[in-house]
């Protein structure tokens, strides 16, 4: 049998290369924006697949609606993030694209699809994955409300790291026998556990979870933990405890558990499967919103896919926009716009329309709806 061991010994020493390459340039990545000091800012607007053109222009009409007296607001459309140009220029990330997306100070996208392994044509990586780590969109920041169960949490995913970091880059050792890596830098750890009791500390909540499997994962997830506890030291009026990511998901459920937790931090893993959950605990993962944070980029987004089953049915019209709408509130507070931010929220809190799959109101309603309240 050929078990390719000097083929896999090389892509591996690759990997390695690139990580350590990667962990030098994090140390140099420090220029911020401050948004208060800008003449312009420029709104990248990437619409993407499936659903995402519909309820991403829904999402910039109620924006230009809010904003239309800020005359520093520049949209700028992006067009080029679609399956149909990336599979056909056969790149994840086309390069003008990525390079226009530089140019804007924050990007509204859509979600993208990604071509599943063995589905025909090439198989790209995925759009969102490419994005968050080119533009090392470190924190993804997913809050989730439900104020009847006493649910506030706030979601800190660790985004460009773990399982992800070389998702695409996994050996075929023999045709019986594959590898996949996850990867935890000691740096990627602490950004997050930052940001995340930066958060809490901001905002006055005084529990931090940390999520992992570290009695079985035990290098990566174990040293996640201990840059958490590390970072958790400069924050003594904060909590810090910690949950293995299967009783977590069984926590998030349990009545007398959920209004306990507050901000949660977790590799990137665990926060794709814990908040699609938690969003469905708010009311479906087309409620929530997400936000991809760096140091000098940042990209809001929806926290689902595409959904290409119901544009096949041609049922687009049922999409939940709300998802692009919360992140557009994150991105507004972003931008340091607050007030606007706020009555955005208000005004998506208190609308009466029901999305409710095919069962609720039109998409085009539920904007309605929410302009008329703006
Ligand atoms: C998300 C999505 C993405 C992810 C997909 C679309 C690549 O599920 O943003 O949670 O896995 O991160
Ligand atoms: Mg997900």
């Amino acid at each position: 049998m050929d078990y390719c061991i000097e083929v896999s010994k090389a892509k591996f020493e690759k990997i390695i290369h690139e990580q350590i390459e990667r962990v030098l340039k994090l140390r140099q990545n420090t220029e911020s924006i401050d948004f208060n000091k800008l003449d312009k800012i420029i709104i990248g607007v990437a619409p993407g697949d499936g659903i995402g053109p519909q309820i991403c222009r829904q999402t910039v009409d109620v924006l230009k609606h809010i904003l239309k007296d800020e005359s520093k607001i520049i949209f700028h459309d992006i067009p080029g993030l679609t399956i149909e140009n990336r599979m056909a220029l056969g790149e994840t990330l086309p390069k003008d694209t990525l390079c226009a997306i530089e140019q804007c100070h924050v990007l509204l996208k859509g979600p993208t699809t990604t071509p599943q392994m063995g589905s025909g044509g090439k198989n790209l990586e995925s759009a969102n994955v490419a994005l968050r780590k080119a533009l090392d969109l470190f924190a993804n920041v997913r809050p989730i409300k439900v104020p009847e169960l006493g649910i506030d949490w706030t979601f800190f995913r660790e985004n460009t790291e773990g399982s992800y970091a070389v998702g695409s880059q996994g050996i075929k050792v023999h045709e019986e026998v594959s590898i996949d890596f996850c990867i935890s830098t000691r740096i990627g750890s602490e950004r997050i556990a930052r940001a995340a009791f930066e958060y809490a500390r901001k905002i006055g909540k005084k529990r931090v979870t940390v999520v992992t499997k570290a009695n079985i994962i035990k290098l990566t997830d174990g040293e996640f933990v201990q840059a958490c506890k590390q970072v958790a030291r400069a924050y003594p009026e904060i909590e810090m405890d910690e949950r293995y990511v299967d009783i977590m998901a069984a926590n998030l459920i349990d009545p007398a558990k959920q209004a306990s937790f507050e901000v949660l931090v977790m590799p990137n893993l665990y926060g794709d499967i814990l908040t699609d959950e938690a969003a469905v605990i708010q009311g479906g993962v087309g409620t929530a919103g997400s936000a991809n944070i760096g140091v000098r980029y940042a990209m809001f987004e929806a926290i689902h896919g595409s959904a290409p089953d119901l544009v096949a049915a041609g049922l687009e019209r049922f999409a939940n926009p709300s998802s692009m709408l919360r992140a557009a509130i994150m991105m507004l507070n972003h931008m340091d716009f607050t007030k606007h931010a706020a009555r955005l929220e208000a005004a998506l809190d208190q609308s009466a329309v029901v999305m409710d799959g095919t069962q609720g109101a039109t998409n085009q309603a539920y904007i309605d709806e929410i302009m008329r309240y703006l």
